[in-house]
């Protein structure tokens, strides 16, 4: 048996996370338009078994059962996306009322439940239309972003505190436009890097946006993995540095401190990137109320000599691994906060863990229930390492398990269960695993703690000073 979970600070938030085209479904309805998702999961041989998000878990039917789950599993926060698509069917012009009206449905369900929304502006789905003008490599794209931000906090800010712009430029950058595994299956490999800019500038100009609006609190939620080298030789520390600028600095200094990293290991001088111009940083580098960081796994890295891309991956032996393969590092994220702290300092604002989880081969037993205790060691694994970087001295304020529900799992499809909660993809019934009281009893636990902790302060006080009106007297 474990050790009894330490207690985190008061007001630490626990959440999970989800996103739209993994879980809405109803793509050809109240007039949503086409996103870039749509188009790839028709390319032949891009989804595994030619699997689509047409239906995903029917989120967008179903909606009012998974908010009541959210109440059950007694979450401070949910973290979900806003589907572009549904409010600009084209990425431009007016918006669609009927997509607006969704999102108000929910935000307000939410609120009855005593439940924080936070909605996510980008979670991948762009529509299609500007991805035909160019998507992310079209400069165009990131003031079209702002606008699409100002239409989605005009109707929900009076009600919805916290936004967080973009979710894994970095994945959008890699997977979308250098790799072409992820929507829009572009191969531009270097060539990819202005996606990357055109994100953080849409990450600027919507963050004005939103601020315009009435946000009070706005966040970018970022993919980091910390670089290991495969060895101790010079070689393989270079391409570590390589990949940790690529993937952890690359979308995260010109945030903070309003420069882009050092590039000469890709080819690019000090002149940096042509796409940017002036002005271009001190939009992108505009203070945020916190830095969403999600982690899955550290990466393992050797050298590449003569690659535009100078490095490459290696397995990472010796950890358990998930049903996708990741090996299983709860001290990475440790690690990666205690990093993070470090190398920004005073330019770090809070740091919430947005999105962290893993998938397993869950299946349901003879009496109906889930067992998966490999989730639930993962959860309270990387739960303590969250601990640990708090102790360390990092300003972590909220946790997001990725995810409530099985659910679409990009070129995946419907093959890496990724929830609390099972889904059955013929049915769509969603039944609670074991993880899911797990966890529901943590948040309990920990809210009871934080109750007794401030039960315990007030009557400190009142032995220390003088008793304020209302403060509750010593129990015995
Ligand atoms: C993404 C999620 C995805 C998860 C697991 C994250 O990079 O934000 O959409 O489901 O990883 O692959």
């Amino acid at each position: 048996m474990s050790a009894p979970m330490p207690a985190f600070p008061q007001g630490f938030l626990w959440g999970v996370a989800t996103s739209a085209y993994q879980i809405e479904g109803a793509v050809r309805e109240d007039g949503r338009g086409e996103s870039v998702w749509d188009t790839f999961c028709r390319r032949p041989g891009a989804i595994r078994d030619g699997h689509t998000g047409d239906v995903a878990t029917d989120h967008y039917h179903r909606w009012a059962r998974d908010v009541a789950l959210l109440a059950e599993l007694g979450v401070d926060a949910y973290r979900f996306s806003i589907a572009w698509p549904r409010i600009q069917p084209d990425g431009a012009g007016p918006p669609n009322p009927a997509g607006l009206d969704f999102y108000d449905r929910l935000t307000d369900a939410l609120l009855a439940a005593g439940i924080i929304p936070v909605p996510t502006l980008y979670h991948w789905d762009l529509p299609q239309a500007l991805e035909d003008g160019g998507g992310w490599l079209n400069r165009q794209a990131a003031q079209r972003f702002a606008d699409y931000a100002a239409l989605a906090a005009g109707r929900l800010a009076d009600r919805v505190g916290t936004w967080i712009t973009l979710n894994e430029p970095f994945v959008v950058t890699a997977f979308g436009y250098a790799l072409g595994i992820h929507a829009p299956g572009r191969t531009l490999m270097l060539g990819a890097l202005p996606a990357a800019h055109h994100q953080l500038l849409g990450h600027g100009l919507a963050t004005a946006a939103l601020r315009a609006a009435g946000a009070r609190e706005v966040l970018i939620a970022n993919n980091y993995s910390p670089a290991w080298p495969a060895s101790e030789g010079d070689a393989d520390r270079e391409a570590a540095r390589a990949y940790d600028t690529l993937h952890n600095r690359m979308f995260t200094d010109p945030i903070l401190l309003g420069r882009y990293p050092d590039l000469s290991a890709f080819g690019i001088g000090p002149e940096g990137l042509p796409c940017v111009r002036d002005g271009d940083l001190a939009v992108i580098s505009a203070p945020l109320d916190g830095l969403g960081v999600n982690y899955y796994m550290p990466t393992r890295l050797s050298a590449l000599p003569g690659s535009p891309l100078p490095f490459q991956m290696q397995p990472i032996p010796g950890y358990p691994v998930t049903a996708f393969g990741w090996p299983v590092v709860p001290a990475g994220l440790t690690e990666l906060l205690t990093t993070l702290a470090g190398r920004y300092g005073g330019a770090l604002p809070a740091v919430y863990v947005t999105e962290n989880g893993c998938s397993q081969a869950d299946q349901p037993g003879p009496g109906g229930g889930v067992a998966d205790p490999g989730r639930i060691g993962y959860l309270d694994g990387h739960i303590r390492a969250v601990h640990d970087a708090i102790a360390a001295g990092v300003d972590v304020r909220g946790y997001f398990h990725w995810t409530l529900a099985d659910n679409f799992e990009w070129s995946e499809g419907y093959h890496q269960r990724f929830g609390l909660v099972y889904t059955d993809f013929e049915t769509l019934e969603r039944s609670p695993k074991a993880s899911f009281a797990w966890y529901r009893d943590l948040i309990a636990a920990q809210r009871a703690g934080a109750r007794d902790d401030r039960g315990a302060r007030a009557r400190d006080a009142r032995g220390s000073a003088v008793p304020g009106p209302g403060v509750p007297g010593p129990a015995e």
